[in-house]
């Protein structure tokens, strides 16, 4: 992929061999099932945060869904991309994959192994494979350490010497453009958004882990410096044979740095495939009211399609049918009954959507059973020689 064109940089990255020949990386977190085995399998994942109802003396509990029940797959070399309104569970998603948080229910096997389950991979372990990488590049650094020290902590941590955990931070700085002897003494208060995020990034690969979770972390910086850090991101990809899992509310750059997109609308997944298939078929109506907010420079690339109107239902026990029937043109009774079923799309692998005109056995009057001259009738019995 052609990389975002970038004039500014800070300093000059180490070659990619560096890293890999230096014995004092030797802290293997090896691929087991081969390329075919996804990396990450999540399964009914659930988050419910309990909140009062009427401030902290009030002793009823409510619950926001903040996740509910989502599933996914993140195969192995790849990005996943989240995308969704504010509020809509991408980070908490993230948490609990990470296990910030701990779920309500759900499972999670890393390749091949279930996480934190018996035979499977130990949390700690788990948690060495994948590291995270915030928006706020300045409250996820120690303000007290050096950074060469904060991106030596970690492999200390793990077994290195004190002299191999420092060899280690220095070629990890040099990589991602920023040179030892400029940097390495300096506090983060000295260095800019831009520098601090390369530090969070350096940090994360002292681990050498094999999935990152990039929350929101290029979103703080300007254009140019979020250009650098996303071709540095890329070219750490091929080198380190990364996976990543990119959050984000910048769908030109989910665009250009995923390979699969997931959309989420109130903590549950209503739209996950290929980048092609949701920029070029988005089947969900909100998928498609989000592309249509995106600004496009080329006019003939401007849609008609109306922008998202009003604002998300109360994620506070939401009531049953789809969460979006409220903002979506096609609502009908079915809509206001039953909640969709995320189903595979026909003759397109891989794109996934939730909405009852995507379920040929749905009582909607916009079915795809209609295109597909399936013989359904309005009370969703399948009838012979007759288009419903
Ligand atoms: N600790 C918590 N206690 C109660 N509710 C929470 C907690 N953390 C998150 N929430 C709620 O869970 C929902 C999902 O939050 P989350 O932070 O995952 O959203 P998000 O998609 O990352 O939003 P943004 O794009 O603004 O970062 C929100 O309604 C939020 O208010
Ligand atoms: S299920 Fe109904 S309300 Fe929900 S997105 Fe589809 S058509 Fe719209
Ligand atoms: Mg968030």
């Amino acid at each position: 992929m052609k990389p975002i064109s970038a004039t500014v940089s800070t300093s000059t990255p180490a070659p990619a061999t560096m890293l890999a020949s230096d014995p004092a990386l030797d802290m293997p977190n090896p691929d087991r099932g081969g390329p075919a085995q996804p990396l990450l399998v999540v399964r009914n994942l659930k988050k419910y945060f309990p909140v009062r109802k009427n401030g902290v003396l009030d002793r009823s509990r409510q619950f926001v869904h903040a996740v509910d029940g989502i599933n996914f797959t993140i195969a192995k070399g790849k990005t996943l991309g989240i995308v969704g309104e504010s509020g809509c569970g991408k980070s908490t998603t993230a948490k609990l994959i990470a296990r910030l948080i701990q779920p309500d229910s759900g499972s999670m096997i890393f390749d091949g192994d279930g996480v934190a389950e018996f035979g499977g991979i130990e949390l700690k372990a788990f948690r060495r494979n994948l590291q995270m990488v915030f928006q706020d590049s300045f409250a996820s650094l120690n303000p007290r350490l050096p950074i060469i020290d904060t991106i030596a902590y970690g492999p200390r941590a793990h077994g290195l010497s004190a002299v191999q955990a420092n060899e280690r931070a220095r070629q990890l700085l040099k990589r991602v453009g920023l040179a030892p002897e400029q940097f390495g003494t300096r506090y983060p208060h000295e260095l800019s958004g831009g520098q601090r995020q390369r530090v969070n990034i350096a940090r994360a690969l002292a681990f050498n882990p094999r999935l990152v979770i990039l929350d929101e972390a290029v979103a703080a910086l300007d254009k140019s410096v979020q250009a650098q850090v996303l071709n540095l991101l890329q070219e750490l990809k091929a080198e380190h044979e990364l996976t990543y899992l990119f959050i984000s509310h910048d769908l030109h750059v989910v665009h250009y740095l995923c390979d699969e997109v997931m959309v989420m609308y109130l903590g549950q997944v209503v739209e996950i495939g290929s980048v092609e298939q949701i920029y070029g078929n988005p089947a969900h109506p909100y998928t498609k009211a989000l592309l249509a907010a995106v600004p496009a420079m080329d006019p003939a690339q401007r849609t008609r399609q109306a922008p998202l109107v009003g604002d998300p239902p109360n994620p506070i026990n939401p009531p049953p049918g789809c969460r979006f029937r409220e903002r979506c043109p096609h609502a009908e009774a079915v809509c206001h009954e039953r909640a969709p079923t995320l189903l595979p799309m026909l003759r397109e692998e891989g794109h996934q959507v939730a909405c009852h005109m995507n379920d040929s056995l749905s009582v909607h009057s916009l079915r795809i059973g209609i295109k597909l001259d399936v013989n359904i009738n309005r009370s969703g019995a399948i009838t012979e020689g007759q288009v419903a």
